[in-house]
């Protein structure tokens, strides 16, 4: 997307990549002035690049092959990292010509300092305009869907989590009735979670919404598995069943719509193919599939897709979800899969969900949920024994789910929370909270 077109959305400017975090983090600060930036691989030639008509080049750490001393058209601005600069002393240099230097102290890219640093060298220097907005981005990106697309059917894998719902809206936004979204509840959904994502889409897609409830289907498959790797297999294979025959029964799609984003981009470090690969975030889609695909969020960092998903008119409470694992409450339920342990959970979850957002620590938290374990323990329930399942409750921040950090709730809230989940759903009979990091653990416990 929107690789052609950049200078309509007030110039662009080329970060080469030259250490991979700084990178990032000063791509983010660029993007924060409205200015749009890509981050290109230091493989790129440097004619080829500068094909696509950038207004600038950043070089940020140690610049390699092509680019250690790049003499090009357009001004270039080098960071060289020096932990040893003191604040006071970080001002944008020029060495004459095109080419200006910036010392700066690691710790220092994510600074507002920095960002008006680089607002400066965008702005003044390489007169970029500040028009990378979510409602230019729509307009950009649906005049370029509508020129791929023409008059072919388009098919969206639509899971209800922020990436393909934002996805999907968007290039509905841009084809309209071209565009079938299928939406396969496998069963292990949250409390609420098949109706509210088919309640959205029903509303904005009407007859091109297919919600298919595979629950039974799904549940028959997985009902007795314990194996937390043969839940993920078994869930993924079925998947790709079910859309399959959806696929077929919507007849002659030529496209396929998927919620990549940009650091997904960036991590698997190569172009994308034009045919389906197993990606997981559509469940592994088999490549005989071999549709196009159309990732138009694959530029965009998750706080932008966020801000898309808003200006699109999708309800804030779908926009701002919580991550949530593919293979859903299968991988929350430790141990054998049965229909009653995978509702406790769910309700058990819902409670969690529902005190921390009472508090107002939703958007605080990267991830809360419930886990049910396979222990059992002795707790009493109106003077009688009662041998119920042991819940964990799981609450962690993070920034990209690479590493994280188990959250100090609040003792009310944990408290809340416990004696909710014992008095309200009866077979669980203790509550138990997980203090461990990722690493060494994960967020996930399977
Ligand atoms: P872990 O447990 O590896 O999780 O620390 C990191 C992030 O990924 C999510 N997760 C998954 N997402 N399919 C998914 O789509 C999966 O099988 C899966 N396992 C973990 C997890 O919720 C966390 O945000």
């Amino acid at each position: 997307m929107l690789t052609t077109d950049n200078n309509s959305l007030g110039g662009w400017l080329a970060i080469i990549d030259c250490s991979a975090q700084n990178s990032q983090l000063i791509a983010r600060q660029i993007r924060k002035n409205h200015v749009y930036c890509e981050l290109c691989p230091h493989t790129t030639p440097l004619a080829k690049l500068m094909e696509r008509q950038p207004k600038g080049l950043i070089l940020a750490g140690e610049a390699a092959g092509a680019y250690a001393d790049a003499d090009c058209s357009v001004p270039v601005l080098r960071i060289n990292f020096d932990a040893t600069i003191d604040a006071s002393a970080v001002v944008l240099k020029s060495n004459g010509g095109r080419l200006y230097t910036l010392e700066l102290p690691t710790g220092m890219v994510a600074t507002q300092q920095c960002q008006q640093i680089l607002h400066d060298f965008a702005a003044d220097i390489c007169g970029c305009t500040p028009e990378w907005t979510m409602s230019n981005f729509i307009k950009a990106a649906v005049a370029e869907i509508k020129e791929k697309v023409g008059s072919e059917r388009v098919l969206c894998a639509l899971s209800g989590g922020v990436d393909s719902s934002v996805a999907a809206a968007l290039v509905q936004r841009a084809i309209g009735e071209q565009l079938t979204c299928v939406f396969v509840n496998h069963g292990f959904m949250r409390q609420g979670e098949p109706e509210q994502v088919s309640a959205t889409f029903s509303a904005r897609m009407g007859a091109n919404f297919v919600p298919i409830d595979a629950s039974e289907r799904f549940l028959s498959k997985l009902t007795g598995v314990s194996d937390p790797e043969q839940k993920r297999k078994l869930i993924g294979e079925e998947f790709i069943r079910v859309f399959e025959e959806e696929a077929r029964r919507y007849g002659q799609a030529r496209y396929l719509v998927q919620g990549t984003l940009y650091p997904d981009v960036i991590e698997s470090g190569t172009a994308s193919a034009g045919v389906i690969k197993s990606h997981h975030n559509v469940g592994g889609l088999p490549e005989h599939m071999e549709l196009d695909l159309i990732e138009p969020l694959r530029q965009l960092y998750k706080d932008e897709v966020r801000e898309l998903g808003i200006e699109l008119g999708l309800p804030a409470a779908l926009v701002w979800r919580q991550p949530f694992p593919g293979p859903g409450l299968a991988i929350r339920t430790v141990g054998e899969i049965t229909r009653e342990r995978v509702q406790l959970v769910r309700r058990a979850d819902a409670i969690v969900v529902e005190e921390i957002e009472k508090a107002g620590l939703a958007q605080a938290i990267w991830q809360y949920f419930a886990i049910i374990t396979d222990t059992k323990s002795v707790g009493m329930m109106n003077d009688k024994r009662n041998y119920g399942y042991v819940v964990a409750i799981r609450a962690v921040d993070s920034k990209d789910a690479m590493t994280a950090n188990w959250v100090r709730l609040p003792y009310e809230v944990l408290d809340r929370i416990s004696s909710r989940i014992m008095n309200e759903v009866k077979q669980i009979s203790r509550v138990v909270y997980d203090i461990s990091s990722k690493p060494p653990a994960t967020i996930c416990w399977e």
